[in-house]
């Protein structure tokens, strides 16, 4: 596969796919993200597409804390508005244009959900270079990728990538279709 096909962004007129019923019988978000989410935090849904987790993220953080659903195409963010319109969804999702070459969240956050979409980045040093500044000491990020998509070589290399700006691997989370790995920002001050 060419270069800039493995990196090809999924356009706004698949995004139906992403939220087919089905998908939630095989990667229901609730039981993927339970482990990592808590009350209170901030989470970034990194390339949220149409929002298939950024609503129940959400509504895993009950009354305090909030998701950052951020994309780069503002068709798909477009796809989340309309979904939260008018609902509570609202006061708890904020809504985030990234840049291509920039994800532009300055906000420091406890979780970050990367889930299908690193491999449409091309410069991954870079993405981890700036998800390393945004996330808090001892905050987590959890990476997917669809494994139809993604080469293993590719995706141990995207690992690799993420440790060499100082995260370090806790978890492979078995996953349906995908490869996936959560990293912590470790806390220095403790060793
Ligand atoms: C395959 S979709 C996955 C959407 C969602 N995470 C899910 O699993 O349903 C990948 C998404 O990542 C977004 N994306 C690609 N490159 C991006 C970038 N550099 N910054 C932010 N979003 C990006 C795309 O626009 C697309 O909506």
């Amino acid at each position: 596969m060419r270069a800039e096909e493995k990196t090809r962004i999924c356009p706004v007129e698949r995004a139906g796919g992403l939220e087919h019923s089905f998908r939630r019988l095989l990667q229901n978000p609730r039981r993927i993200l339970k482990p990592y989410v808590s009350q209170g935090m901030t989470v970034l849904d990194l390339g949220c597409g149409p929002g298939f987790f950024s609503l129940e993220l959400a509504s895993m953080l009950f009354d305090s804390g909030k998701v950052i659903a951020s994309d780069v195409q503002e068709g798909m963010l477009d796809k989340v508005r309309q979904k939260i319109a008018g609902t509570a969804f609202e006061s708890k999702i904020q809504l985030h244009r990234c840049r291509e070459k920039s994800i532009g969240v300055t906000e420091q956050v406890d979780l970050i959900l990367a889930f299908y979409m690193v491999h449409e980045v091309p410069n991954k040093d870079r993405l981890f270079g700036e998800l390393k500044s945004i996330l808090k000491q001892n905050g987590k990020i959890f990476i997917a990728e669809p494994s139809f998509r993604v080469p293993k070589q590719d995706f141990e290399e995207t690992v690799e990538k993420a440790k060499s700006v100082g995260f370090k691997e806790i978890k492979r989370p078995k996953l349906l279709f995908s490869r996936s790995v959560v990293l912590v920002n470790p806390n220095h001050n403790h060793f």
